[in-house]
């Protein structure tokens, strides 16, 4: 076994993402492993150089993971030659300007989503990556997720017959921050600084429209923000500028309608914290993050409108759970190992920054769907 050593520049560790998917759970684990066996009789091993703002918390992460190289430099990290990739988990508004740094010291990039907060920073991205001809990735963890992957083995196997619809219900309550302190940051509701819930959530529905159903051709889209003040980190309040809720209506290439309510101002009354209901001619399924269940239409019950009768049957149970049948690793650290793969080996990849950018036009298109009461086609993006 020869080792190769891929050093990557991780700038956003500090982060939620940044720290626990991308550092802990994938890169780390990565190396937990014994590194990535790419099946050739080579390993690759990655070694990440933290970057970020604030020194004293690069060491001491670095510290508690027995890692010896962190920089609060980013120039600096970008013009060593030996760095191969350079990866960002910044919040979204940093985002566009390091990787620009990045792609033109020559370095493979790969990203957290959304790419940029408009569309054309996120073209732009993309089509510099192309003319300098580095390999690049953006992050699309939701189609690695178990629950996700079981409902792509049932569409592979053609178990819906024609899907007819698409049904998501994704969110939570995020505390304001007053009494009980918020599980998200605050820049996520300060609109100026890259926050709402369209530009965070319609990325995913892209990608996971598009690969599992058809490319999304329309949306409409209505947003609210319905909690208007809430208090940040240090206890202070703040007016919520952006959006906290969306609710979105996305006509699928092939003819299916998906329907997807985003909110962080919903309590949770389902079995996770995302579902999506398939309804097809032959078959329908519910999918969160890890379980899947169905019924087929051999099962279906008939159910009969009449309110002067109470329910004598229990729906919920007249489903089947998809058994697992394989083991499922974490969706980013899935994710990484494709992208690395594709670094090393030239693998073919394609949840690239015009992926990204999709996502990105997406999102706009919906807050513009909002602002103006308009249904809006999704023209096709070409760099
Ligand atoms: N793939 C997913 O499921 C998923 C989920 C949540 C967030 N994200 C994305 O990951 C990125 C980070 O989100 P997060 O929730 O980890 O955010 P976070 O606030 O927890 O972390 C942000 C990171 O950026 C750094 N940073 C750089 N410049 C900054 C600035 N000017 N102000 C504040 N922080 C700055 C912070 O130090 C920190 O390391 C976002 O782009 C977000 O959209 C992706």
């Amino acid at each position: 076994m020869t080792r190769r050593t891929v050093r990557i520049a991780m700038n956003g560790v500090t982060g939620r993402m940044g720290y626990r998917q991308h550092l802990v759970r994938s890169i780390l684990a990565i190396r937990e492993q014994g590194g990535l066996d790419l099946g050739d009789g080579e390993v690759v091993w990655p070694e990440p150089v933290l970057v970020g703002r604030r020194a004293h918390a690069l060491e001491e992460l670095a510290e508690r993971h027995g890692l010896t190289e962190w920089s609060t430099d980013l120039d600096a990290v970008l013009a060593d030659d030996s760095v191969e990739i350079y990866f960002d988990a910044q919040v979204t508004s940093a985002r566009v300007e390091a990787i620009k740094k990045a792609i033109a010291a020559g370095k493979h990039v790969y990203t957290e989503k959304p790419t940029a907060t408009d569309v054309e920073g996120a073209l732009d991205l993309a089509r510099l990556a192309r003319d300098a001809g580095i390999k690049h990735g953006v992050v699309q963890d939701k189609i690695f997720l178990p629950g996700l992957r079981k409902l792509k083995r049932l569409i592979d196997g053609g178990f819906f017959g024609e899907i007819l619809s698409v049904r998501g219900e994704f969110g939570y309550w995020v505390f304001e921050g007053d009494w009980q302190a918020a599980q998200r940051p605050s820049w996520n509701y300060r609109a100026e600084d890259g926050g709402g819930i369209v530009v965070d959530m319609f990325p995913h529905w892209e990608y996971v429209l598009h690969e599992l159903f058809g490319q999304v051709t329309s949306v409409t889209a209505h947003v609210r923000t319905h909690v208007p003040q809430r208090w940040d980190e240090q206890g202070k309040p703040y007016e919520a500028t952006a959006d906290d809720a969306a609710y979105g209506i996305f006509e699928l290439a092939g003819g299916a309608v998906a329907q997807i309510n985003s909110s962080w101002t919903v309590r949770v009354n389902r079995d996770e914290l995302v579902e999506f209901q398939v309804d097809g001619t032959h078959g329908s399924a519910v999918a969160g993050l890890r379980n899947c269940r169905v019924q087929h239409r051999s099962s279906t019950p008939k159910p009969v409108w009449n309110p002067d009768l109470p329910v004598t049957e229990s729906f919920r149970d007249q489903w089947q759970e998809i058994p697992d049948n394989q083991e499922f690793d974490n969706g980013f650290k899935a994710q990484w190992e494709l992208f690395l793969r594709h670094v090393v080996q030239g693998a073919p990849y394609t949840w690239d920054l015009l992926a990204g950018a999709r996502g990105v036009q997406l999102a706009e298109l919906g807050l513009k769907s909002s602002a103006e009461g308009r249904r809006f086609d999704i023209p096709e993006l070409t760099l």
